[in-house]
């Protein structure tokens, strides 16, 4: 076995937003890897369902990043690392709700932060940072890490999950917490439940189940760097463990561009969807038409290495879909009409 997987063996790790998407997947490694997992989660947009049912070795506590009561709960346990992946996802969210945004992802942040410096003993907090929040739109592409961040947003998760990283930086640089963080670049695969708020793919493999019109919002010839959850949390791992990593950031990214339209196509296809694909007028803060980021210094750094095929993942997502569609459909999100204007990135 690798060294940087070996390391977890034994250890105390907290997952903040550990029953999410990402987070689901995080544990499920992490407990293969035979640590002990403690999972601080409001299951605002997470699901116990998701995480696995009766393993001694994961404790869950339902509780609040930005409440102290549940801090002091999930630090008493003493944890060796942390992912940090609890947020008020994503931009769209936060256009309607901005102040849940800046409470959640801003002062949970900080709050989280403040308890890590206290506790003074983590080996590591591993950050989980937007690719989308960084790099502004009109960088050149493939975004790297010291690209110049830009002082304009276009939604209020842009802005926050920013300060997360901002926060991180100084609490590294003045208060000596080893952190890291990871800009993730549209996740995709099993775990993500569809709903309003929720990213491009999984709502099109929900609706295309159910043998609706896939409805883009735009061309279709808009990208992204969709990247397989499997890599996601693969680089996640790497980060948590190696010394190279801390007061770093890494795009945690495939490095490919996908079009929309090639996406919804293949979507139908998968799913057997013979309905017609319509576009809609696109979102007013959606500006960043094209997203592709470079995965370079994570390749070299940590060895970092994803899957190139992105079909791989999507049957795997699909796979994921058949397997739980009852609790998926009970657990999918959607406002009255949201279906019709969702393209939701994160
Ligand atoms: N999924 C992506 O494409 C993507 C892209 C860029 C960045 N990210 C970041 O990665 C992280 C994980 O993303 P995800 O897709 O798994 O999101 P998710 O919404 O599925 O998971 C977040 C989890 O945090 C929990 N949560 C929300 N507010 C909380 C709070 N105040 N206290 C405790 N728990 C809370 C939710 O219930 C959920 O389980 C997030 O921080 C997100 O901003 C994700």
């Amino acid at each position: 076995m690798d060294k940087y997987l070996k390391y977890y063996e034994g250890k105390r790790i907290l997952v903040t937003g550990g029953a999410g998407a990402v987070g689901c997947i995080l544990v499920r490694n992490l407990l293969g890897l035979n640590a002990s997992v403690i999972v601080l989660d409001d299951l605002s947009s997470g699901y116990t369902w998701n995480l696995p049912q009766n393993d001694q070795r994961l404790l869950f506590v339902k509780g609040d990043v930005v409440n102290e009561v549940d801090l002091k709960r999930v630090f008493n346990e003493e944890p060796q690392i942390i992912f940090h992946l609890a947020a008020f996802f994503a931009n769209q969210n936060s256009v309607d709700y901005p102040e849940r945004d800046l409470n959640t992802n801003a002062l949970g942040t900080l709050r989280l932060l403040q308890y890590s410096a206290m506790y003074g003993k983590l080996e590591r907090l591993v950050y989980s940072s937007s690719g989308c929040s960084i790099y502004p739109s009109d960088a050149p592409m493939p975004f790297k890490e010291d690209l110049k961040a830009s002082l304009f947003m276009g939604t209020p998760y842009q802005i926050t999950k920013m300060v997360g990283e901002l926060y991180m930086n100084y609490f590294y640089k003045i208060k000596g917490v080893p952190v890291s963080n990871a800009r993730f670049f549209n996740s995709y695969g099993a775990g993500e439940v569809p709903g309003q708020y929720r990213n491009v793919i999984p709502n099109f493999i929900f609706w295309a189940m159910q043998n609706m019109s896939l409805p883009i919002t735009g061309t279709g010839e808009e990208t992204r760097d969709f990247t397989y959850v499997g890599d996601i949390v693969d680089g996640l791992l790497r980060m948590g463990f190696m010394k190279e990593a801390i007061g770093e950031a890494f795009n945690l990214a495939a490095g490919r561009e996908i079009k929309i339209i090639d996406l919804a196509n293949m979507v139908n296809r998968l799913t057997s969807n013979d309905k017609e694909i319509k576009y809609l007028p696109r979102r007013k803060w959606d500006t960043k038409t094209r997203l592709l980021a470079c995965n370079e210094k994570a390749k070299k750094v940590l060895g970092f290495n994803p899957n190139p095929d992105f079909e791989v993942g999507l049957k795997e997502a699909v796979g994921w879909f058949k397997e739980n569609w009852e609790e998926i459909k009970n657990s999918a999100q959607f406002g009255p009409g949201a279906s019709s204007a969702v393209r939701g990135k994160s």
